[in-house]
């Protein structure tokens, strides 16, 4: 089996996998994406002599994590052929696409799997949360702050004015959020401009800044909310009066990757009323592959911690990186010392974006101490090595909007 990169030339044979491998695979709808040159350095193919068996794409990404941005590989598309599965072709394809990031210095992969366990086995992690929300009309409160701004709105389609007001919002969130933009390769970023269905929706001041942006579709009188960002709660609040502004238009809403802190009082007067409620749905699917954790959790450590800690990481795919490494005192080294803790590599990464604090994993039994049948669930002391661990990651809101 000879796995390599392949070019735009077996854009048909690739089709040929997808429509084979993925139930909703519209080949119109991704016409754009693959005839954009952008993508084509990042396409791994697999081959028995010269069939085309396996597709995996892995293009350049920058993300932010604790606000630090940082080059990753975005991995989609992934499929084999039905008669050529379970034989270690994906792992095969994903051990190059490591060794090809690490070489290039690169220390993240990310993806948003088909299913989660899947790709735990090869060292994923959720990394970041996300959230769906479902409601009425009615629950929307009519509280309006005076925001001083104006709404550009309309199809993404073919509107030049639309799709740079969007950008100019992307970027300025790029600069600004808190969450974890990202900065995708030109045929991702443009994909939501040939759309024939999304309309957008940016609030800009007189000097035309952007301080928020939705995405939305409009069908049977449901508004479906693909993107909803803000910059400040003028923005939050403008972006509200257009939402209220479809009285008569939608009787009910559907908002995708929502922050898990997003400041629901703000929106909605009840969170239930005349039997209707606002459903809140977990949708968190952004999972995380540390590559090589010793410059990663120097780079994301709070520094200033005077106290160290000695954990031990365990990587089944990646042999190198079964590590010890002493944490604290403004720096991570290697270390021979005994360890204090022993974490997994798939179970480090929510402990590095934040999603779970060491005391949450501790409490899980995925950070150790010893045994996880020694750990209490009821009223306990945390052992002090996970608190200084804590003191040096402390938990952090994560969440990913694209
Ligand atoms: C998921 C898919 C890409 C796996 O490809 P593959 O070439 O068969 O994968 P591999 O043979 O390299 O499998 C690697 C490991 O995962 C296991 N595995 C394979 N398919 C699996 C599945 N569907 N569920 C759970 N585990 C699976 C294998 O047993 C193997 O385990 P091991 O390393 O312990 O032996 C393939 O089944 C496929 O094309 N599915 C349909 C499309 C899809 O869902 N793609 C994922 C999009 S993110």
């Amino acid at each position: 089996m000879e796995i390599r990169r392949i070019d735009s030339s077996y854009k048909d044979k690739i089709v040929e996998i997808f429509l084979m491998s993925f139930e909703y695979f519209e080949p119109e709808e991704s016409e754009f994406f693959f005839s954009d040159p952008s993508l084509w350095k990042y396409v791994w193919g697999a081959f028995d002599d010269e069939k085309l068996v396996a597709a995996y794409i892995s293009y350049k990404y920058l993300a932010k994590i604790r606000t630090k941005p940082f080059e990753c590989r975005y991995v989609e598309a992934v499929a084999t052929l039905p008669e050529y599965r379970n034989k270690g072709i994906t792992k095969a394809i994903l051990l190059k696409d490591i060794q090809e990031a690490l070489q290039s210095g690169v220390n993240f992969l990310m993806l948003d799997p088909f299913k989660h366990d899947f790709y735990v086995r090869f060292g994923f992690g959720l990394g970041f949360e996300s959230l769906d929300f479902k409601f009425d009309f009615s629950l929307l409160s009519d509280e309006i702050e005076e925001d001083n701004l104006n709404i550009v709105s309309g199809k993404l389609l073919n509107s030049a004015e639309m799709q740079e007001l969007i950008e100019k919002a992307r970027k300025v969130l790029w600069e600004t959020s808190r969450y974890t933009e990202a900065i995708e390769i030109n045929a991702c970023s443009q994909e939501i401009f040939h759309m024939k269905d999304l309309f957008g929706a940016v609030a800009v001041d007189k000097a035309g800044m952007p301080h928020a942006m939705m995405v939305y579709r409009k069908k049977e009188r449901k508004m479906k909310v693909s993107n909803f960002s803000f910059i400040d709660l003028a923005g939050l609040f403008a972006l509200k009066r257009f939402m209220l502004n479809h009285r008569d238009q939608i009787a009910t809403f559907e908002m995708n990757r929502m922050p898990p802190d997003f400041p629901v009082e703000l929106f909605f007067h009840s969170r239930w009323q005349a039997g209707k409620d606002l459903k809140i749905e977990d949708a968190s699917s952004r999972m995380v592959r540390i590559l090589d954790p010793l410059p990663v959790i120097k780079e994301l450590m709070n520094r200033s911690i005077s106290e160290t800690v000695v954990i031990k990481i365990k990587d089944k795919l990646l042999p190198q990186n079964n590590l010890t490494i002493e944490i604290g005192k403004g720096t991570a080294r290697l270390s021979e010392a005994p360890n204090d803790l022993e974490i997994t590599i798939s179970d480090l990464t929510p402990l590095l974006t934040g999603r779970l604090s060491p005391t949450r994993l501790w409490r899980h039994g995925r950070l150790r101490t010893d045994s996880w049948k020694n750990v209490p669930w009821g009223i306990s002391e945390v052992p002090e090595k996970v608190k200084v661990l804590e003191s040096i990651f402390p938990p952090f809101i994560t969440h990913n909007a694209n």
